[in-house]
């Protein structure tokens, strides 16, 4: 990517979790397109090399402020330092089963920094934001592709719940504060990594996601996948999903802010984020040896507790309305996967 220099009149926007998976992806995009993403993380769930990555991708560090976004003062203090333009809220816990056994750490770390993040921005008069949320909202759907109007579902999870939480917070914050412009991101699968190997996801412990599972399987890191379960109601007995390129995600947070800048406040929209395809757990296992010529060795397990049988975008309101589509597909994504998994061996 070529090198941009900073100039005093680029947009701020703040990224919450910008060393994370999808906010480090992100904030490659946002400064690509000419905004200046100050990252906050308090790198509970990430590692500072994630900025080194960043900086060799786009030949200069990104600004980063080590903040809990649960600390009021210091995000305040961050805030009217920068005045940025918006926020990019990023920064939650998404372990579904650790929800079930600490729900108040859900409770504070999800639905507490956002309630700290939307005072503080309206105290410094930001008022852009884009919050990252989730297909987990829909639960089961009743009618496939899920569409954004399809009613919110029991949240099956304490992190589910959250979800649904937040939306509704940033719904009523749009209504308290009419300056406030606010685009809901419901993601399905975020998968793979950057195509330059040098930013992807940095999982902790043993992987709960199917993908980094399945490289570090193939890596040897693993001695076998289980798949959860193959007697769903599919046509190969396993679990379908909607895997979506974690850079194609990035650009349409980019997208949202640029969508909300041409519009009035007050402003409160929200997308589905996915391919509109659904692939099962065996298509996903399968195509991954394929592309990337490697075994994965693989065992038949129970069904897992709390899984969905099958949910895939209807990605019709974010192509017409955000003007927004994925680029990538599969076989793309588990190829760069797969590279970002040999790069953390090196
Ligand atoms: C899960 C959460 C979702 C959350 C997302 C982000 C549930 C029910 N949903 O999505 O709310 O937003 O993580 O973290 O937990 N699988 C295997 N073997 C494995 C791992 C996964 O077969 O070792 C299967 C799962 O059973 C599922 C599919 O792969 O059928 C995808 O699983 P996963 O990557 O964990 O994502 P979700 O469960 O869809």
């Amino acid at each position: 990517m070529a090198k941009r220099l900073l100039s005093p009149d680029m947009k701020k926007v703040i990224v919450t979790g910008g060393a994370g998976f999808i906010g480090s992806h992100t904030v490659v995009e946002l400064a690509g397109a000419g905004y200046e993403p100050v990252i906050v993380d308090d790198l509970r769930n990430s590692e500072e090399r994630v900025l080194d990555g960043i900086a060799a991708i786009l030949g200069r560090r990104p600004s980063f402020h080590r903040i809990d976004c649960n600390d009021a003062e210091a995000l305040n203090a961050l805030l009217a330092r920068e005045t940025p333009h918006g926020a990019i809220h990023f920064a939650a816990d998404k372990a579904v089963g650790e929800s079930v056994e600490d729900p108040a750490k859900y409770f504070r770390n999800n639905i507490g920094t956002l309630a700290v993040l939307l005072g503080s921005m309206r105290e410094h008069g930001a008022h852009h934001l884009v919050f990252s949320s989730s297909c987990t909202v829909y639960g089961e759907p009743a009618t496939l592709p899920v569409t954004e109007d399809a009613p919110d579902q029991n949240a099956t999870s304490p992190y589910g719940y959250t979800k649904v939480a937040c939306e509704r917070l940033v719904r009523d914050q749009c209504i308290a504060v009419p300056e406030l412009k606010a685009v809901l991101l419901r993601y399905f699968n975020p998968i793979g990594a950057h195509p330059s190997g040098l930013i992807g996801e940095l999982p902790r412990g043993v992987p709960n996601n199917l993908v980094p599972y399945v490289t570090q399987t193939a890596a040897g890191l693993r001695g076998k996948l289980r798949i959860n379960g193959s007697d769903y109601e599919t046509p190969d007995g396993t679990c379908i999903r909607d895997y979506i390129h974690v850079v194609d995600l990035a650009k349409a947070h980019v997208r949202a802010l640029q969508w909300m800048e041409q519009r009035p406040a007050p402003l409160c929209e929200v997308f589905n984020l996915g391919t509109g395809r659904g692939n099962s757990v065996l298509e996903v296992v399968k195509t991954f040896a394929r592309v990337n010529d490697v075994e994965v060795p693989y065992e038949i397990g129970p069904r897992r507790a709390g899984d969905v049988v099958s949910v895939y975008a209807d990605t019709t309101k974010s192509r017409d309305v955000l003007g927004w589509k994925a680029e990538r597909n599969l076989a793309d994504a588990l190829r760069d996967a797969w590279r970002w998994q040999q790069r953390l061996a090196d």
